[in-house]
């Protein structure tokens, strides 16, 4: 799979997703979400997703001080199953210091290339009413909200996700 355009902020490199990447993130989300022990958040990352979602997704990595590859933003993504025509993405995260850089941004536009040359014409993904950062980024990338309620002030799909899991629902046509 070739990852086209969209270049990272100097000094980061992406490279495909691999299962060893499973604990480095779920390590990264606690911190990155300053909740070491986020339960919720790594049910959302079990390791099959590192086993058998890899093609659409990508880490980036920065070289730190000592010359290791540390962690510095993820996409977890994948062509539906359902509905060939459409990707998925399903998570992304970036680490705070790297964020407002266009790192997310970058990798939403590689993945969006990507998902071109596999004929998709059509990205989804949700996030959370509470969210507002991730609405304003989903805005920015050009994803179109919906819900069939106002939940904490925005329209969301009220139970979408069970019982008191309002979800908005994003989609972007490529
Ligand atoms: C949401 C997130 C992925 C954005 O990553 P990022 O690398 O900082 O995003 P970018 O720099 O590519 O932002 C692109 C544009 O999106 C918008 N944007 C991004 N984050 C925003 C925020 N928190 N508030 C308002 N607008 C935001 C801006 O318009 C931005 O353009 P600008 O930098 O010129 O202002 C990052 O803040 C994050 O990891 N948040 C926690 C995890 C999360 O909520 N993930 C989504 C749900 S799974």
């Amino acid at each position: 799979m070739t990852y086209l355009t969209a270049a990272f902020p100097e000094g980061l490199t992406g490279r495909p997703l691999r299962e060893s990447d499973h604990l480095p993130v779920l390590a990264a989300v606690g911190e990155w979400w300053g909740t070491p022990q986020a339960p919720e958040l790594g049910l959302l990352l079990p390791r099959l997703f590192f086993q058998h979602f890899t093609v659409l997704s990508e880490v980036v990595e920065a070289v730190d001080v000592t010359g290791e590859q540390r962690l510095a933003a993820f996409l977890i993504a994948f062509q539906s199953a359902t509905h060939p025509e459409r990707v998925y993405i399903h998570f992304v995260g970036v680490d705070p210091q790297w964020r407002s850089q266009g790192v997310a941004s970058s990798l939403y536009e590689r993945l969006f290339a990507t998902a071109r040359e596999l004929g998709c014409s059509r990205v989804d993904a949700i996030t959370s009413p509470a969210n507002r950062g991730s609405q304003a980024f989903h805005a920015a990338m050009g994803f179109v909200a919906s819900g069939d309620s106002v939940v904490e002030g925005v329209s969301a799909y009220a139970d979408y996700d069970g019982p008191g899991h309002a979800r908005i629902a994003l989609t972007r046509s490529l």
